[in-house]
């Protein structure tokens, strides 16, 4: 039996892990092993990432995770924060620095794009590959020193070519399973590391000759993604420019409550998170859209199980239920109606 270390962390990660376990209960028998993270293991244990929860995923095949972070721990110093202390250090532990963020457009929701229908046209389908575990998030030097005016904050940007080499295939790979497409975003005509990037990413190219490679400075990236996203397969960027992308390829689909994503590492160990963050604003009210948590345990079937065929059935029972009418405010339109997390929940696991 599948092992998965549920941690729904804070505001509404809470409300939408019940979701997802419910979704996954309709397909299989898993064994659940909950743990606290972010703001609410603060409260509990006194620090983000406490040493049970990291045992928990330790003995656990796959983690699946909500979202950490609100006002409430905001004041904290920046090291003990939720995102801090909890998120990278366990992106980083396990080594998951293959981050797939797929944007794709549920065909009900085309009209809650911000983009013009013309833009649109039948849907897009982006897989972003970010690196997550290197970059200036990770890099030494990092701090702030000094006194006064001379007061400097610092962040050391840097990849090694192991680093690049090892999501660059990522990449290749993913792009050999569909459009063959592979667009490699950085920053080379300023960044020394982006120089790096580029060389490397050339030099893996040349085992992919079926695949295409374009390089592109994320600035224009910035753009084309909302001048025509139908240009890009598979996006593959570093830490920081895949965080920046991933945000602005999750909104052109509609809504960022319905963005999954999976961070793997070498062995295929992944956790499996939504895009979106824990939205303190509209925590504890039942409005919270619960799909993107629900298509990430679907990733999780997917990578780390090798269960396709149930990976796909959660796809298409989100697919029936747009299609049915449904809609959590987020992505709410005239004419359909208007449930709550809950209730979404239900929907969907009734379509399985
Ligand atoms: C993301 C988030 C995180 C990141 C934050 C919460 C640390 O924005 O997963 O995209 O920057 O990686
Ligand atoms: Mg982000």
């Amino acid at each position: 039996m599948h092992k998965v270390a549920v941690l729904p962390g804070d505001g509404i990660g809470q409300e939408i892990m019940p979701e997802a376990v419910k979704v996954l209960d309709k397909l299989g028998e898993f064994s659940y092993v909950y743990a606290d993270v972010g703001g609410a293991a603060i409260d509990k244990h006194g620090k983000a990432l406490p040493e049970e929860t990291l045992k928990a995923c330790r003995q656990s095949d796959a983690i699946l995770f909500g979202a950490v972070g609100g006002p409430k721990w905001e004041k904290l110093p920046p090291e003990q924060q939720p995102e801090r202390a909890a998120l990278l250090p366990l992106r980083k532990i396990f080594d998951l620095y293959a981050n797939l963020r797929p944007a794709k457009i549920f065909k009900p929701l085309a009209g809650a794009s911000p983009l013009k229908p013309e833009i649109i046209g039948e849907g897009i389908d982006i897989l972003i590959v970010r690196e997550l575990t290197s970059d200036v998030y990770f890099g030494q030097p990092k701090g702030i020193e000094g006194t006064g005016d001379n007061r400097r904050g610092f962040d050391m940007m840097q990849y090694t070519a192991r680093e690049v080499k090892r999501i660059a295939k990522t990449a290749f790979e993913a792009a050999l399973k569909r459009n063959k497409k592979v667009t490699s975003i950085d920053k080379a005509n300023v960044l020394h590391t982006m120089v790096l990037w580029r060389e490397t990413v050339a030099e893996v190219a040349k085992k992919y000759p079926q695949v295409e490679l374009n390089n592109m400075y994320v600035d224009n990236a910035s753009q084309q993604l909302v001048k025509w996203p139908h240009q890009f397969d598979v996006i593959l960027a570093g830490n920081m420019f895949g965080d920046i992308l991933s945000d602005e390829a999750a909104i052109i689909t509609g809504s960022l409550g319905m963005l999954p994503s999976a961070s793997l590492n070498e062995k295929n160990f992944g956790l499996y998170e939504p895009v979106h963050g824990s939205a303190p604003d509209i925590a504890g009210q039942k409005k919270a859209n619960p799909i993107a948590q629900i298509l990430s345990a679907g990733m999780m079937l997917k990578y780390s199980f090798g269960m396709q065929k149930e990976a796909q059935r959660v796809e298409d029972a989100v697919l029936k239920t747009l299609e049915d009418g449904y809609r959590t405010g987020d992505i709410m339109t005239e004419g359909c109606q208007k449930v709550n997390t809950q209730e979404m929940g239900d929907l969907i696991a009734e379509r399985i």
